[in-house]
């Protein structure tokens, strides 16, 4: 009987080079592996933790401590409108369509809420207005639809109300139509240095399948806009496995980055699975399109074609080995910055290993977190509006993290940003413990068996060898979790 996810693996282009990732995917000693990424969820957003139905109170209580002695922290908005639903996407968007005065009006009352939602973290956890802010992202959604004036709001409110300082990076998402000229020379002027902006593809004909509104020009133009107006850092993010998705349209994409030369690309496989069978990420209430196998089989009996797993890591391979012969740097995974630009602030302040800060998440569909427990926002918006209408934190459910699943949380956070694992930052955050501590050694020798990481312990370090940075989500979510099911 064929195997249909060997299969998809084994499907390759063959007028390019088989990733050593197929390799390692096809032994029978990765099964799980492979089972993991043949649909997978995004693996590193969300790190859950062993207790569940842990307390939101209670995660309040222990993110208010840690924000007494850690910092800077990340903090977040998240602004859910979009003005088009793509069909890959399952975050949490509510669409905002129509004439500008009902969009202006619904993109307002996001802003009342996000701003009344903040208010009531700030009540509620007295360390939280004085807490360093080390980066402060807009993220959604598209929170560039916002009106001039919203945006406004959005940003004075939260420079007036949090530890803002020089140090502090403003970051701001959105799609490239709706960062208009306008809208750069705004963000500019309110303190915004970095913009990220979703493209998936330079590809007309990709995009248009994709659901998205606009086209490989509009792409090129924003990176040109948001270059020329000065930010310092300008993202995109990009998407390989999309339906009717080539390896030459994804060279073409590669070359197309680096012509334009963004200070930084994400390139993220399609995720198909719901993010929160896992709680690795926070899914909307509603699946994306391309989630429903009826739909997906109905679009490739009309003559599309969904790139098979094979051609998925070709793309990826095509991509990362572009980017870093021209000097661009992986770090955390799938976020690859230029030669000079450093690593993505929030994610390294995150998750790097020396760091790991709280994070603070405020709107739908946030999710915070800190050493002890994470929580997310509910992603309902009628619940979300109820609950801050009502003076209630809208938090949905959290878990905790014994102590043990504390230390396995640090080493797969640091595991994902693709840096090597030291042992003296282990044992400074952990007195007494160690990276090779029986049970995670044990792991550690199985990975490095399997060519997946190199362990030094006479240095203290354990590194992913290229193969195991290629398949890092796929190791963290299936051997090293701390999850309780494994
Ligand atoms: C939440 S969106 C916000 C960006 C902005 N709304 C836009 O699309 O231009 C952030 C990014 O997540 C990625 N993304 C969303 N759904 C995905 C999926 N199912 N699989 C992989 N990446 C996905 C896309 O690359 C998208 O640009
Ligand atoms: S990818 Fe971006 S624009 Fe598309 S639905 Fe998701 S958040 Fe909205």
């Amino acid at each position: 009987m064929t195997d249909p996810a060997l299969a998809s693996l084994l499907a390759v282009d063959p007028a390019a080079p088989v990733p050593d990732a197929v390799h390692a995917l096809a032994a029978p000693e990765n099964r799980h592996l492979l089972d993991y990424v043949r649909e997978d969820p995004f693996g590193a957003h969300v790190f859950p933790g062993d207790i569940e139905g842990y307390d939101p109170e209670r995660f309040l209580d222990d993110l208010d401590t840690q924000l007494s002695t850690t910092a800077p922290i990340h903090l977040w908005a998240y602004i859910p409108t979009c003005s088009y639903r793509c069909r890959f996407c399952q975050y949490p968007v509510v669409i905002v369509k129509g004439p500008q005065e009902t969009v202006d009006r619904r993109a307002a009352q996001w802003v009342d809420w996000n701003i009344r939602e903040a208010r009531l973290w700030l009540r509620r956890l007295p360390h939280l207005a004085t807490a360093p802010v080390g980066e402060f992202n807009v993220f959604g959604g598209t929170p560039s639809l916002l009106p001039a004036g919203q945006i406004r709001r959005l940003l004075d409110f939260y420079r007036e109300n949090f530890a803002f300082g020089p140090g502090t990076t403003v970051r701001f998402e959105g799609d490239p139509t709706t960062f208009t000229p306008e809208k750069l020379e705004l963000l500019a002027e309110l303190g915004c240095g970095k913009l990220s902006s979703g493209v998936q593809s330079f590809d007309d004909h990709v995009l248009r399948l994709s659901g998205r509104e606009h086209t490989a020009a509009a792409c090129t133009d924003f990176i040109r806009r948001a270059k020329a107006t000065g930010f310092e850092r300008v993202s995109v993010d990009l998407m390989y496995g999309l339906l009717d998705q080539t390896l030459d349209s994804v060279r073409r994409d590669l070359e197309t980055v680096l012509e334009h030369e963004p200070t930084a690309v994400v390139c993220t496989k399609l995720h198909l699975r719901d993010f929160a069978d896992t709680r690795t990420g926070v899914s909307g209430v509603r699946p994306a399109a391309w989630q429903l196998p009826e739909y997906r089989a109905r679009l490739a009996s009309r003559g599309h074609r969904w790139p098979t797993l094979g051609e998925q890591y070709q793309m990826r391979e095509i991509l990362t080995t572009g980017l870093r012969e021209a000097g661009w740097t992986e770090h955390p995974t799938m976020y690859f910055a230029r030669p000079g630009a450093g690593p993505e602030k929030w994610k390294s302040l995150m998750a790097d290993q020396e760091r790991q800060r709280p994070e603070v998440a405020i709107g739908l569909g946030g999710s915070s977190s800190c050493h002890r427990s994470e929580a997310m926002t509910d992603v309902d918006w009628r619940r979300y509006g109820d609950a801050v209408r009502a003076g209630r934190i809208p938090l949905d459910s959290a878990t905790g993290f014994t102590p043990r699943a504390q230390e396995t949380r640090a080493v797969t956070m640091a595991l994902s940003t693709l840096r090597p694992l030291r042992e003296d930052v282990h044992r400074r955050r952990f007195p007494g413990s160690s990276l090779f501590a029986p049970g995670r050694r044990e792991g550690f020798d199985s990975l490095r068996r399997r060519g997946l990481v190199e362990t030094d312990e006479a240095a203290g370090t354990v590194t992913l060898t290229p193969v195991g940075e290629t398949l890092v989500e796929a190791i963290i979510n299936t051997e090293l979790t701390a999850r309780p099911d494994t």
